[in-house]
């Protein structure tokens, strides 16, 4: 098939751009390069430097002709949502429809779209299947509940087969591609740092929360299985009535709090890694585990790598390999 990877040069649609092509489709990234890395494209792959603010543009991109859409191309920091509610639904919500109008015109049928588990706010179960409520408690999280409506509409009204992929806390690295963030905010690359020297320590936002060590758990699914549903998705949109959008949860149904996630890079490293604690982080809520039982059971989705300590490796071994970033490769 024919795609078009939205924030191909990103952590997550970097490695799906790279496992399209391994499986013999044909890819091109459009991605604005505002986060995302040229360097994290893989070869082969045309990288078409866009922004999806830019309607007309889209629409001339989309007019080339495509099988389908990959849409990672997003704002994700929960924080910075909460000051600038204003950025984060335009590039996330009006991105989105921009995206699907452009699609809408060209004709194009199927649709893999990054949607997240901050659409669950703070969940009243746990494991979260798809039909918790959903209450975001962040512009984030609502601008992409917002999106994953509008698609739903879209699908609908115009025959669409689109599938949304709620991830959970994604890590992990896989071959040359890995974890480039600026500013990086995430635990386990947070961590890592700790590890190689490049900040003193890692602070534990936050230690009296209602879980057994008090520090916030979260459940942790490795890249390259993230990575793998996205195929899946994909695949199995040639399966689903036009008008059908779906919607799955992605995790590995357990969860790890910050303290664990710290000791396991201790014993993954070798290193002492110092650990201060700190306030709470504004917006984190206690406890957030997956239920993935739907795309198991309708994908037959499997994930190959699910212990911490097979994505604390890998996320290790490509931080070594790169200790700049994509800044050396
Ligand atoms: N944490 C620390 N110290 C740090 C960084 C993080 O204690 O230096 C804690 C956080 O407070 C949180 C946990 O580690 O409790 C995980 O934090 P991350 O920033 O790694 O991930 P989040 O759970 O906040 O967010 C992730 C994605 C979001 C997505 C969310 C959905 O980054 O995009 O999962 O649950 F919305």
């Amino acid at each position: 098939m024919k795609l078009l990877v939205t924030g191909g040069a990103g952590y997550i649609g970097s490695v799906v751009a790279l496992q399209l092509v391994e499986a013999d489709h044909e890819v091109i990234v459009l991605d604005n390069l505002s986060k995302g890395h040229e360097a994290a494209v893989p070869e082969g792959v045309k990288l078409v430097r866009a922004d999806l603010l830019d309607a007309g543009r889209l629409t001339e991109i989309l007019a080339d002709g495509y099988d389908g859409v990959l849409h990672f191309a997003a704002l994700s920091l929960v924080g910075e949502s909460v000051e600038q509610p204003g950025r984060y639904y335009r590039a996330n919500l009006t991105g989105t429809l921009n995206l699907l109008e452009a699609m809408q015109s060209a004709e194009v049928p199927r649709l893999v779209f990054s949607s997240t588990a901050a659409v669950y706010g703070e969940p009243e179960e746990t494991p979260i299947p798809e039909m918790a409520p959903t209450c975001p408690t962040s512009p984030y999280g609502g601008s992409k509940l917002a999106a994953d409506h509008l698609i739903g509409f879209f699908a609908r009204a115009h025959g669409l087969r689109a599938t949304s992929l709620r991830y959970f806390n994604v890590a992990g690295a896989s071959s040359s591609l890995g974890e480039d963030h600026e500013p990086e905010t995430h635990l386990i690359p947070l961590v890592l740092g700790a590890a190689l020297g490049e900040r003193e320590n890692v602070k534990i936002f936050g230690t009296d929360y209602p879980t057994p060590d008090g520090t916030p758990v979260r459940d942790y699914i490795h890249v390259e299985d993230l990575s793998r549903a996205h195929l899946l998705a994909l695949d199995a949109a040639d399966e689903a009535n036009s008008g059908e959008h779906h919607v799955y949860n992605l995790g590995n149904g357990a969860g790890f709090s910050v303290r664990e996630v710290i000791e396991e890079a201790r014993r993954v490293t070798g290193c002492p890694i110092e650990a201060v604690e700190a306030p709470r982080r504004a917006g984190d809520p206690p406890t957030l585990v997956a239920s993935s039982a739907r795309i198991q059971d309708e994908l037959g989705w499997v994930p190959e790598k699910p212990s911490l300590e097979a994505m604390i490796s890998d996320a290790w071994d490509w931080m070594q390999r790169h200790p700049r970033g994509y800044e050396e490769s």
